[in-house]
């Protein structure tokens, strides 16, 4: 069943240049430089005059949401917010009509995030879910489905699930760019061109996975690890650290890279490596100056970054390559890199991988 890997969660990984595939069959125009999205029962006047997103989910598919809030917001010109589906449901969300709230869960049975979608509709919001799991119970409740179709996950930590929510996420983003008139077709299709080579540059990823295991063993007996990351990359550090934790039992935090110097630099030391996810992009630069802060507290600096990149030599201890895409893309290409990063860590220290200790698959209570 696992056709060859030691594990459900490689496997996972390594189905990825399938998955997404799978995932964009069929939708994207690449001549039109447009999304089709046939399933969003939304005509292009309610998606015109939307006035504000709410995107509700948990954990992994939360960390997905982040991003999906800066796709919105850049590529659809919709004010999103991001919402812990616990907190959302017992706060006080300030909702009407002219709204659309998007859960994203795989399973599609997740408690908190069932109930932010009751709450939602019991406003007179719209409704869209994104889940992997055909006939779960938030299809039912929901105005309209996207499935991810990354196929079904075994593993408990999510992995080829999140990267098809991200795809999910940038072609809704288009979609909506798009019939706003927010982006050109000019615009639409880089990013369409750039989404279609994601699948072998994965591949590319996984062919040189030696060098990712190489690290991870060196820093196995770690007890806190850092992630950091901006914009885009801010929620590619909080999956990589939740990646890390949930299935090698070390401690890890995610930071905005700019949050660490309003307290968290006071725990950096020498003992600590900090993951800094440094690709190209309009923050490559601060993201370099935040490497020096932690430089200058001892820690070892893992980057990841991007394969013509030599400056970066400069200023980190090791450098994980992805290969160059779309400043919007880049983030699927470095969590492939951070998922084989907390794989191998987890096999150092031989864990129980597919079933992490007191982790469920899904969470169907609250
Ligand atoms: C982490 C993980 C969990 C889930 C969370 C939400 O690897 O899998 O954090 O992402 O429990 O689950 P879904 O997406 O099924 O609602």
């Amino acid at each position: 069943e696992k056709s060859g890997y030691d594990h459900f969660m490689l496997k996972e990984i390594h189905e990825q240049p399938t998955s997404i595939q799978n995932t964009f069959a069929g939708k994207l125009m690449e001549l039109e430089g447009t999304v089709r999205m046939n399933e969003l029962y939304l005509n292009p006047e309610q998606i015109k005059h939307l006035r504000r997103a709410t995107i509700v989910a948990c954990g992994t598919s939360w960390n997905a949401g982040i991003l999906g809030k800066y796709l919105f917001e850049k590529l659809a010109g919709i004010h999103t917010d991001i919402e812990t589906a616990s907190e959302f449901r017992y706060g006080n969300p300030v909702l009407c009509g002219e709204e659309l709230t998007i859960a994203i869960t795989q399973s599609g049975e997740t408690a908190d995030t069932l109930a932010a979608v009751r709450s939602s509709k019991s406003y007179g919001c719209r409704t869209v879910a994104i889940t992997n799991v055909v006939g779960s119970t938030i299809t039912r409740e929901s105005d309209s489905i996207v499935y991810t179709r990354a196929g079904p996950e075994i593993g408990v930590a999510a992995t080829k699930t999140f990267t098809a929510q991200l795809i999910t996420l940038y072609m809704l983003a288009i979609h909506m760019g798009r019939t706003r008139g927010v982006i050109t077709a000019d615009e639409a299709k880089d990013l369409i061109v750039n989404l279609k080579r994601l699948p072998g540059q994965i591949q590319r990823i996984l062919n040189r996975k030696e060098k990712i295991k190489e690290c991870a063993q060196q820093f196995a007996d770690k007890r806190d690890y850092f992630f950091i990351g901006r914009y885009l990359n801010y929620p590619v550090a909080l999956e990589g650290a939740l990646k890390l934790k949930e299935i090698s039992y070390i401690h890890a935090e995610g930071y905005a890279a700019g949050e660490l110097k309003h307290g968290p630099l006071a725990l950096i030391t020498e003992e600590t490596p900090v993951v800094a996810i440094a690709t190209k992009g309009h923050t490559y630069d601060k993201i370099l100056s935040n490497i020096k802060e932690v430089k200058a507290r001892n820690a070892v600096v893992i980057a990841v970054a991007n394969e013509d990149d030599k400056e970066i030599e400069k200023y980190a201890d090791m450098v994980l390559r992805i290969p160059a895409s779309h400043e919007m893309t880049s983030p699927v290409l470095s969590s492939v890199v951070l998922q084989l990063l907390a794989y191998y860590t987890a096999l150092a220290k031989d864990c129980s991988i597919d079933k992490p200790r007191n982790l469920a698959k899904s969470v169907t209570v609250e």
